[in-house]
């Protein structure tokens, strides 16, 4: 997680900030002090046993809020609505989020208030995980997080360090100044970063037809381009799709150009590249298609059936021949020796730098809506941890906004 000095701007952002049953429940009331001090306006869920350990008085009055607990007050029975809490927020920040409050969310539980906000809120939610090294580790802990980053929940990784337990490991929360910083780049008033720029992202699956009805084609779903396309065009970017085969909704604000081959694609990312100030390479390409297109239906026989195939033209490389001090970015998909394929498809094609998803990972890959990537340029190798499509893709455009020149 990045750390950072600077407070980020959350005037008028309003964050509802759960707590729960952990050890780590001390560290909301810095949590809860550094977003007031960023401008933000805090109100505290707390779930009944995350009393025992910090008192609902001291975050009462950090938050300057009365805090919620009970579903209605038990002084004079006003009903704390969960659908007006989470109706309110901009975030919803649980943090510290125990194990057994991941699991619940997971299974759709609501018996607490805490929950029940959960469960209406159609703001984004947050969690910052923290328990022992070996709750985190668990499988059912880990998928539980894969679930909900899935589900479009967002995760503050958990550091590593001394446990309340005295074990060392991972599990302990975030430190509230790195939580801070995180939903301050997700609520920050700067947002339209890339107002005046251009980019080009191919995405999708291409088609190489073999006669009118079979093709040749990938499992790629679209969905890491189509993300990345969005967070550019959220952040003032003009942006051209390139898109293969996908069945995804266009972005708001994205100009889509269709193509099915990859000899389509090559013609629209070389006319697109043209006047842009980057592209990102997101799409499957076959790097093969058939010599031949019949144009009748292929009939079986008894023997076996040879299709030849010849080479496609590299997409990626022909920009890059082109790019001058343009951004590129790649894509490496393997399955084995991840990194040195990588590094060689960095060096070849002339990009500044590489997102590497290895299909041995966990919840990395073709149809989910996470995925777990590791970002290779000259300097260097870092590792992300698992995200959703949507935060790599804000990852990725981060590290590009860096190198514009
Ligand atoms: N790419 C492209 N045009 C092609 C092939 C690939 O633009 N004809 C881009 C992809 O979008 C991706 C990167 O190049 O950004 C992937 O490199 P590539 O060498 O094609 O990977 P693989 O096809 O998986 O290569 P290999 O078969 O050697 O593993």
């Amino acid at each position: 997680m990045e750390r950072t000095t600077h407070t980020p701007d959350l005037k008028g952002r309003r964050i509802l900030l759960g707590i729960t049953g952990s050890i780590a429940a001390y560290k909301a009331a810095m949590l809860c002090r550094l977003l007031v001090t960023a401008g933000a306006e805090v109100r505290v869920v707390m779930t009944p046993l995350a009393k025992q350990f910090i008192t609902p008085l001291t975050m009462a009055t950090l938050s300057k809020n009365p805090i919620l607990v009970e579903f209605f007050d038990p002084e004079n029975g006003a009903w704390n609505s969960h659908v007006s809490l989470g109706e309110w927020a901009d975030c919803f920040l649980i943090a510290p989020a125990t194990a057994n409050t991941l699991a619940k969310m997971v299974g759709g539980v609501a018996d607490n208030l805490l929950l029940t906000t959960y469960l209406s809120a159609r703001c984004p939610v947050v969690v910052a995980p923290a328990m022992d090294l070996d709750m985190y580790a668990h499988v059912a802990t880990q998928q539980n997080l894969q679930t909900l980053v899935s589900r479009g929940v967002r995760l503050v990784e958990p550091a590593e360090g001394e446990l309340a337990s005295g074990l060392h490991g991972k599990g302990r929360m975030a430190e509230p100044e790195a939580i801070v910083a995180y939903v301050g780049k997700m609520l920050g008033k700067d947002d339209k970063t890339l107002k005046g720029k251009r980019f080009v992202v191919t995405a999708g699956a291409t088609i190489e037809p073999i006669d009118p009805v079979r093709f040749i084609s990938n499992h790629s779903s679209g969905k890491m381009g189509y993300a990345i396309a969005e967070e550019l065009a959220q952040r003032g970017a003009a942006v051209t799709l390139v898109s293969g085969r996908t069945a995804l909704a266009t972005p708001a604000g994205v100009e889509r150009v269709d193509v099915l081959s990859a000899a389509e694609m090559y013609d629209a990312a070389v006319a697109a590249f043209e006047g842009a100030d980057g592209a990102v390479m997101c799409a499957a390409v076959a790097d093969y298609t058939p010599m031949e297109v019949s144009d009748r239906k292929l009939k079986k026989g008894d023997g076996e059936l040879t299709i030849q195939l010849r080479r496609t033209q590299d997409i990626a490389a022909e920009l890059g021949s082109r790019k001058g001090d343009r951004v590129l970015v790649g894509f490496a998909l393997e399955t084995h020796d991840e990194e040195v394929h990588a590094e060689e498809k960095l060096a070849k094609k002339s990009f500044d730098f590489i997102v590497l998803n290895s299909l041995r990972d966990a919840g990395a890959g073709f149809r989910g809506d996470t995925n777990k990537v590791t970002f290779i340029d000259a300097l260097g190798h870092e590792e992300l941890p698992l995200l959703s499509k949507r935060e790599v893709a804000g990852r990725i455009v981060d590290k590009m906004e860096k190198l514009i020149r």
